[in-house]
């Protein structure tokens, strides 16, 4: 006998969870499934929560070195990578188990073991042991996430050669770091192994690094990391790893062909994206539809092909953010439960936490030139923010576009202290649908960093103030 669910969720990420916590909220019987051991997928687990804990730990480590001096404290400091990745563990730890408080709170059951959809309404989970229990439900959601996408010819074994799980949990810090791919996961950690004392080489492909953000913003950036001791080799590509020295021997060469040459490393950090993860669920027997980059397709409510089975977060389109998973959970669970959950696409912020934190939202300039949409900038520098003075963290710009017709805000983006925290107010004012007049004429506290959001946005109309 198969046990009876209103709503069966697979996966325990950020779409996952959500999912089955809001669908919990509205009172339908769920189950989530997940076969890592521990819920939270990949955010929780290995990606955002772990990464962000090394990125706090390795800038203080690197302040305390290098700028306490700054403000006139003398520190004698020394790095303890063990206590460093305990640390790492144990905020892991006490999140992973949070959410099983979630889910006994809100009457959730979470199932470890992998799931299987045998038909629609219909799903068998399987444990490491080998048992099966067999579900039914007249709704199963989707939410297996992604995976690393692999290098071809180059196999990670997790120590010298790592994906962004492996370079969580290095056991020392390398000489040597080259890093392929400049996007987040390649800047983020390779942020973190420069502050703790690796010298670190970035290998990306395109010409710039970080492509989806404003140009501008991207520009600056490297020319930060670059101050910073991070060395970028862009249009180029690696074509063979050997392995068999006490270094690794990287072939590189130019991304349009020429000649090649090679970098020699000690751990080598594989980070050229994610695909999505749905192995072994029984899709393609069950006929859910997938577009050419193996996504779920679904409707703009979360519904595939299949009455009956919904899709949310990585597994599906759009930017793979913990949120942006989070977000859709909800919409899809209330949209379950007969309600009228929707995203707003538009304004769903992008952050990376780096020093400084470059943090975006809506629009870029290169996405309004494609559209054909006249736009006006307000632009304002963390040089001449107060706030940003006191803090010695004066790197960086705000820079808003506006349509230069309705003044709507279109797009904000940050370079600077507290980006991700700024960011805020300006998806809350696309997502109100302000003008960038609103920001300009809302009252700002003095002296905060928020005040150069301000100006920025009167600089649209051409009044900042204070430059
Ligand atoms: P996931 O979190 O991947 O969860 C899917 C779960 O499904 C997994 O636990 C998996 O075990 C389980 N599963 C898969 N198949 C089955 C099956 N057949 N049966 C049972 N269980 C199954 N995003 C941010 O917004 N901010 C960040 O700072 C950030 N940092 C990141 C740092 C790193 C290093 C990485 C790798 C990612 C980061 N991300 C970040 C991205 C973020 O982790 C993902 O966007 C998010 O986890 C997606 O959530 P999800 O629920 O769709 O999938
Ligand atoms: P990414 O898509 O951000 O960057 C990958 C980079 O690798 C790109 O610049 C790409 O041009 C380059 N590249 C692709 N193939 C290459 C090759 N063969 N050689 C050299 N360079 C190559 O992917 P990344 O950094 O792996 O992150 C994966 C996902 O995880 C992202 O989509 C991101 O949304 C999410 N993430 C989000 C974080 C955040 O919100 N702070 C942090 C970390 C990850």
């Amino acid at each position: 006998m198969a046990d009876q669910f209103d709503a069966v969720v697979i996966g325990g990420g950020p779409g996952g969870y959500n999912a089955a916590i809001r669908l919990g909220q509205l009172g339908l019987k769920v189950a989530c499934i997940d076969k890592r051991g521990r819920f939270g997928g990949t955010c929780l687990n290995i990606g955002c929560i772990p990464s962000k804990a090394l990125l706090f730990a390795s800038e203080r480590y690197e302040e305390a070195g290098t700028e306490f001096a700054k403000i006139g404290i003398k520190a004698d400091i020394s790095l303890d990578l063990p206590a460093m990745m305990k640390q790492k563990d144990k905020v892991v730890g006490e999140l992973t188990k949070g959410v099983e408080f979630l889910f006994k709170k809100n009457k959730v059951e979470g199932i470890t073991g992998e799931a299987k959809i045998l038909a629609p309404g219909k799903v068998e989970v399987r444990a490491a042991d080998g048992s099966t229990r067999s579900l039914e439900a007249k709704h199963i959601i989707i939410s297996t996430g992604s995976e690393v996408m692999p290098l071809p010819g180059v196999t990670p074994d997790e120590t010298r050669i790592v994906t962004s799980t492996g370079i969580l949990s290095l056991k020392a810090v390398p000489k040597r770091l080259l890093v392929v791919g400049a996007g987040v996961i390649g800047l983020e950690l390779g942020s973190v192994w420069r502050r703790l004392g690796s010298a670190i080489t970035v290998v990306e492909f395109l010409d710039r690094i970080t492509p989806g953000l404003d140009n501008e913003i991207s520009k600056q950036f490297q020319r930060i990391l670059t101050k910073q001791g991070m060395s970028f080799q862009l249009s180029t590509k690696v074509v063979g790893v050997d392995g068999k020295g006490d270094v690794l021997k990287v072939t590189v060469e130019p991304a349009a062909g020429g000649a090649q040459q090679v970098i020699e490393t000690d751990v080598m950090l594989v980070a050229i994206g994610r695909r999505p993860y749905t192995a072994g669920l029984g899709l393609e027997e069950v006929g859910v539809a997938l577009d050419p980059k193996q996504r779920i397709i679904t409707d703009a409510h979360y519904k595939t092909n299949i009455p009956g089975i919904w899709a949310v977060g990585d597994c599906r389109e759009g930017p793979m953010l913990a949120h942006k998973a989070e977000d859709e959970a909800v919409a899809c669970a209330e949209r379950i439960a007969g309600r009228a959950g929707h995203v707003n696409y538009d304004a769903i912020p992008s952050v990376v936490y780096t020093t400084p934190e470059v943090a975006t939202v809506g629009k870029t300039e290169e996405d309004l030139k494609a559209a054909g949409i006249a736009y006006k900038i307000g632009k304002f520098p963390f040089t001449a923010n107060a706030r940003a003075k006191t803090i010695v963290s004066t790197e960086g710009f705000v820079k808003i576009l506006a349509d230069a017709t309705t003044d709507r805000v279109l797009g904000v983006h940050i370079i600077g202290p507290e980006a991700g925290n700024l960011i805020a107010e300006a998806t809350l004012a696309i997502e109100f649908g302000a003008v960038s007049e609103d920001i300009a004429r809302t009252c700002h506290a003095h002296p905060t960093l928020t005040e150069a959001v301000r100006q920025a946005a009167m600089g649209v109309e051409g009044w900042t103030m204070q430059m």
